[in-house]
């Protein structure tokens, strides 16, 4: 196995696959746009989801990137040698073009060449689906293991909850996968030990997902895709350690230095005992993820992705205040994360003054309440019935002190308290006008759903920011945008609440438009080209990449990866049914099309 840097494994990874046709493309923003179907983008494909179905990709059917992913489900484990909410996942495409072979036969070359990982095949265990009534067994990839040399006794079939991927909404591309592991040379734990056994000798390191099936609806069925797909991931934190033979991601360069400035910013050891080690393990994940989240434009508030934000941060300064770390002097780590990722990701330079503003800002709302909030919670467990906090009691720590549920739940954990959840979810819908805490709150639809309906809506935004522009201000740019079946949601800068006049107005602005159904025209150029036709956009490059721009006559030109109607004809009518504050100097939209 090669002992490699940070930098030295994204490159090996992005080389392999450029020397095998691929383009590289920057990873997309942890906020997925037009999608509501997840909060945060908690997978290489998920922003890719609209090509994984047979959009056009501008930069090819061969792509390789590295993408930045949040995922919070497993927050209570971060801290243990490998969870972490923020990552990056190593990826490389096939959209529509090659398949299991090809794809089976790069990834065990990546993985025991010489030239690349040099890992002994004899390591490697891998599984593959065993099939079911919607897919049959996977032989192909079967075999395309065997025929790399890789021994029988190594390949395990395995069912769907094992070797099946689909995003966590349940709905869009899909299909089997075949999942590669390191043999860690430890005994079996029992004779049916295999590597979806947690016992630790079988440690996950990538895996390829071949996605020729697609799921329109959670309960619907699973269809032939209109074109097969591969979708690989690695771990590129995971694959750090592993590679480099260390213990936990936490040993990878990607956290030491951080963990040494807490380590001074504590006066503590880390290694002292194993809570100090779980907090400040907790501690530099939590501000590394909500670096990243800042800088791709999330504040912390209390609904959505503000609110993981918040609940992470708030976590971070509990944590840090059994430290005895001063909740402000975590702004002291941002510029140790940014140096860390400075290269790959320069944007982070930019943003750091605003990243420890937003910072340092919720650490003065928080640290104000925190002592007060945890003295209340020491009285309030103390005369708790039956094991349990009641919900209003909950609700109450977070209306007045500022605490998430979740901090909550975990503070009663360690006391052996439950929480009465329904409870707090009763006393929260009292006072639900003021704050919807949700959680990373699936909701249905989205992008995925490739239903007429969202497409419209889709082009609808279009329109609806061209309006903007046109009727209220010119500088008027888009923050956000949500679309379900149901409805589109844009948010936007603007610092007053439009009138009912200016509501009129790009109501008939938009439907205006409509009536003239006009077609709408799909370009592809270099991001330079497209910023020098005039095209509104957010897309952050590093690579020179291709960008898709769509035209609708002379009302709007933009940077979008789509799909969009044909002809604007098709969106019927248009209208707007709330106008309300989304925060600070930016508005929020609401229309649907009837
Ligand atoms: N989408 C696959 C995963 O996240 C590669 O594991």
């Amino acid at each position: 196995m090669k002992k490699l840097t940070a930098k030295q494994l994204r490159e090996m990874w992005i080389e392999f696959y450029k020397e095998k046709g691929h383009a590289l493309i920057s990873s997309y923003s942890l906020v997925p746009e037009n999608d509501p179907s997840v909060l945060f983008t908690t997978a290489g494909m998920h922003p890719l989801v609209p090509y994984l179905l047979g959009e056009k990709h501008p930069c090819g059917k061969r792509l390789v990137d590295i993408q930045k992913c949040v995922r919070t489900g497993d927050i209570d484990e971060v801290g243990d040698d490998y969870h972490c909410t923020f990552f990056e996942m190593m990826g490389n495409w096939s959209l529509g073009d090659y398949f299991k072979k090809e794809q089976i036969a790069w990834s065990f070359e990546f993985l025991t060449s010489k030239k690349y990982l040099d890992i002994k095949k004899e390591d490697l265990s891998v599984t593959v689906f065993e099939g079911d009534e919607d897919a049959p067994r996977d032989d192909e990839s079967f075999n395309a293991w065997k025929n790399c040399g890789i021994d029988e006794k190594k390949i395990f079939f395995l069912p769907k909850k094992h070797n099946w991927w689909i995003l966590a909404s349940g709905v869009g591309p899909c299909g089997p996968d075949s999942e590669m592991f390191i043999d860690t040379g430890k005994e079996k734990c029992s004779k049916d030990c295999n590597p979806s056994c947690d016992c630790g000798k079988y440690v996950e390191i990538g895996n390829d997902v071949f996605m020729q099936y697609v799921k329109k609806t959670k309960d619907g069925k699973i269809e032939e895709n209109k074109q097969k797909n591969v979708d690989v991931g690695f771990g590129f934190d995971r694959l750090l350690y592993i590679t480099n033979g260390l213990k936990s991601v936490y040993d990878t360069e990607l956290f030491v230095p951080i963990i040494k400035k807490i380590e001074q910013l504590s006066g503590v050891n880390y290694l002292s005992n194993d809570e100090t080690k779980r907090n400040m393990r907790i501690i530099a994940d939590h501000i590394r993820a909500s670096v990243f989240m800042i800088s791709d434009g999330v504040l912390p508030l209390n609904v959505e992705q503000g609110y993981v934000l918040r609940r992470l941060l708030r976590r971070a300064i509990n944590r840090a205040s059994r430290l005895n770390i001063e909740s402000e002097k975590l702004t002291e780590l941002v510029g140790i994360v940014v140096n860390i990722y400075k290269e790959f990701y320069p944007e982070l330079v930019i943003k750091q003054n605003e990243i420890i503003f937003a910072i340092k800002n919720e650490c003065e709302k928080f640290s104000k309440t925190l002592l007060q909030g945890i003295k209340e919670f020491e009285k309030v467990i103390k005369f708790s019935n039956e094991g349990q906090l009641n919900g209003k009691t909950a609700f109450r720590l977070y209306d007045t002190f500022g605490f998430p549920l979740e901090l909550t739940i975990e503070l009663a954990k360690e006391k052996g308290f439950s929480v009465d959840e329904k409870g707090y979810e009763e006393a929260n819908k009292l006072h639900i006008e003021k704050s919807k805490a949700n959680n990373d709150k699936v909701f249905k639809g989205g992008l995925a759903d490739t239903s007429e309906q969202t497409t419209r809506l889709h082009t609808a935004v279009h329109l609806l920011q061209a309006g903007l522009r046109k009727i209220v201000s010119e500088d008027i740019f888009q923050k956000g945008s949500n679309i379900t079946p149901e409805r589109l949601r844009f948010d936007f800068n603007c610092d007053h609440k439009l009138s009912e006049d200016e509501l009129q107005k790009l109501e008939d602005f938009v439907n205006d438009a409509i009536k003239k159904d006009i077609p709408v025209v799909c370009e592809e150029m270099t991001l330079n080209e497209a910023k020098a036709s005039g095209a509104l956009g957010v897309f952050e490059s590093k690579y020179g990449d291709k960008v898709k721009v769509y035209t609708i006559g002379d009302i709007s030109k933009e940077i979008c990866g789509g799909p969009h109607a044909l002809r604007i004809g098709k969106l019927n009518h248009f209208k707007i049914i709330k106008e309300e504050s989304s925060s600070s100097g930016v508005r929020r939209i609401k229309a649907i099309l009837d």
